[in-house]
């Protein structure tokens, strides 16, 4: 397999980044907020959003892994790495590379709510993908939109390889 079209370049991958940034600032002014990476593929959107916020925040790391194939999760979600800080009282905001099913993201909703005694949890997602969706979930803040289609690159990866693409892509078949 290789890469067969770019379907998000990084220029307008930076443009978007920065707009939803100013967003998450005005919206969170006053507020304690918290960014939950969703590793492994969120740390590269991560890294650039958090960098867009020009607010005092706090960064840590959740993994989960979603038991399937390359392209498809299961719907059984297990906790491989939880967060260190004391979230009690803050305003999380898990951010993820893309919402698929909505399996992944709708359990870890319900985790930090439950849980951590969190004031909010919100979602921002990069790219929100809705044809496969199985559980409904609302995506507060989401970088694309897109109907369907496997895609690479900027932390997204085809069995651990291409998240080091500056672009995001499809496959090859
Ligand atoms: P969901 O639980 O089905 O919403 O799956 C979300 C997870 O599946 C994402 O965090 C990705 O790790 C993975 N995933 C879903 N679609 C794609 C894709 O097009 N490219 C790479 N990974 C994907
Ligand atoms: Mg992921």
């Amino acid at each position: 397999m290789d890469i067969a079209a770019t379907v998000l370049d990084r220029k307008e991958i930076a443009d978007r980044v920065e707009a939803l940034g100013e967003q998450i600032t005005r919206d969170y002014q006053g507020k304690k907020l918290v960014l939950i990476c969703v590793l492994n593929g969120a740390f590269i959107f991560l890294a650039d959003v958090a960098r867009a916020i020009n607010l005092d925040i706090e960064i840590d790391f959740i993994r989960v892994a979603s038991y399937g194939n390359e392209t498809e999760s299961s719907g059984s979600i297990i906790l491989r790495k939880e967060p260190d800080i004391d979230l009690a009282g803050k305003d999380i905001l898990l951010v993820e590379d893309i919402v698929d099913s909505g399996i992944t993201i709708a359990w870890l909703h319900e985790y930090f709510t439950i849980k951590h005694q969190a004031a909010s949890v919100k979602i921002c997602a990069l790219i929100n993908k809705y044809e496969r969706r199985i559980v409904p979930v609302q995506v507060d803040y989401a970088g694309f939109q897109i109907d369907k289609g496997f895609i690479v690159g900027y932390g997204l990866d085809y069995a651990q390889k291409y998240r080091n693409l500056p672009d995001i892509c499809t496959l090859a078949k």
